[in-house]
């Protein structure tokens, strides 16, 4: 039988782990100069805990978590990053020493979503949360994180939409409304709509099927319908985001799919790339009731994440280089004890050197050092250990030159550097 992965489930070989690296540091970096700081938690929690925190009726808790028995327990997947973090904010009593928190975390989240391009069952998230600060300028800043962050990344092309659905109550009455709106057109509406209209109405507004996009046209805005608070906390991030000059799009009709946000949400939208259909990039909001119903204090919170395979989607083609390395092609035992004595001190002025002890002909060793894209290639033979040398090929110019053995690395590294635009020593 061929065993196969599972289906919607990606291996990342390393021909394109350049790339995620490369992501993965840029957030890191962005993240960490804004002060966030790397929280890990478990992969599996309580099903429980995302039934509480993203809502019973959330397609991701109704359909699509990976759920299991285990010595007594009901446990899940995390598909999603906000639910485990809070959890573990709350557990370690975090809000008592540190009023005001910021946390980053990287990491696989799973949902049983029907898998195409950009959407998989198994994929990454980068992910940012705040606790403790209910005002509008943490929400700006974080927006305005996220937009340099894409600018960085070189994704040009992407939109902020931009919507607050205010405190429950405004939900409620905002539900009321368009339910009053939808009711008389009942019958147009897809099934799903349909079941929604009496249990999540709000989540009508983000359905793409067409007849339901047809019954929303039309709709009353939940802007419109914002208590005051709300409506001066809508108001001053949106001032925030202008005096920060970042664009935004105001969208009455982003709901998002989960069911903890209060007042802010955003989606950062890309339409460049290889992006196709499933084109959110990433989004957020505030979720300033979710620390106190999962047993904590009374801490408002903030939070975003982003779709890591999106994103490679969206960014322009990589030219960024492999780091040089270093062939070493020994010929017999004794060049070999040589090789990988010269391989370590090499590797400890932070050269990659990779040594093919094998034992093929010279020629077989040069197609290695080609197929690996080494910048040099070092032979090893026993005219060399007569003479106390190595040869050394510069493979990119085409040059060799012959090196006493004791200043071999040194020379190799020197050689390398200067290769370098940036000179700086390959990791
Ligand atoms: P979300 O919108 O469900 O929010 O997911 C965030 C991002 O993860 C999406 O915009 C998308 O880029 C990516 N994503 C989601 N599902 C998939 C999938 N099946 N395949 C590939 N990428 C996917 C959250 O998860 C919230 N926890 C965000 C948040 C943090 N809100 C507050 N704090």
């Amino acid at each position: 039988m061929n065993l196969r992965g599972v289906k919607g489930m990606n291996d990342v070989l390393p021909g394109e782990i350049g790339r995620w690296q490369r992501l993965e540091a840029a957030f890191r970096s962005t993240v960490e100069l804004h002060r966030y700081r790397e929280v890990r938690t478990p992969l599996v929690e309580p099903t429980e805990l995302f039934v509480r925190s993203i809502g019973e009726e959330a397609d991701i808790v109704r359909k699509e978590m990976y759920s299991f028995d285990q010595h007594g327990d009901n446990l899940t997947l995390r598909p999603e990053g906000t639910a485990g973090a809070a959890r573990a904010y709350v557990e370690h009593g975090v809000a008592a020493r540190e009023p005001l928190t910021r946390w980053y975390y990287l990491g696989p989240m799973f949902r049983a979503e029907r898998p195409q391009k950009g959407r998989y069952r198994q994929f990454w998230q980068a992910g940012c949360e705040v606790y403790g600060d209910p005002g509008p300028a943490t929400d700006a800043e974080m927006i305005d994180m996220l937009v340099s962050f894409f600018r960085e990344l070189g994704i040009a092309s992407v939109t902020v939409h931009l919507n607050s659905l205010g405190g429950p109550d405004t939900r409620v009455r905002y539900g009321a409304a368009l339910v009053a709106h939808l009711e008389p057109q009942k019958d147009a509406l897809s099934d799903d709509s349909k079941r929604r209209l009496t249990t999540n109405p709000l989540r009508v507004l983000d359905s793409k099927d067409p007849r339901d996009v047809a019954a929303c046209e039309g709709a009353p805005s939940i802007l419109a319908v914002l208590d005051e608070a709300d409506r001066a906390h809508f108001d001053a991030l949106c001032r925030y985001l202008d005096r920060l000059g970042t664009p935004y799009l105001v969208d009455p009709r982003l709901v998002r799919g989960l069911d903890y946000y209060t007042r802010t949400l955003f989606e950062i939208r890309g339409s460049g790339g290889d992006l196709g259909a499933q084109n959110a990039l990433g989004g957020g909001g505030r979720y300033d009731r979710m620390v106190r119903e999962l047993g904590g204090p009374d801490v408002p919170s903030i939070g975003f994440a982003l779709g890591l395979e999106r994103l490679l989607l969206a960014m322009p083609p990589d030219a960024a280089p492999e780091p040089p390395c270093v062939a070493i092609a020994p010929m017999g035992d004794v060049a070999t004890g040589e090789a990988l004595l010269l391989a370590r001190e090499l590797r400890r002025l932070g050269v990659a050197a990779d040594v093919d002890a094998r034992g093929g002909s010279l020629k077989s060793m040069l197609r290695r050092a080609n197929a690996i894209a080494a910048r040099v290639a070092v032979v090893i033979g026993a005219g060399e250990l007569t003479r106390g040398t190595v040869q050394i090929k510069d493979l990119a110019q085409h040059a060799q030159l012959d090196a006493p053995r004791a200043e071999a690395a040194d020379t190799i590294a020197r050689l390398l550097a200067a290769a370098e635009p940036t000179g700086s020593a390959p990791t």
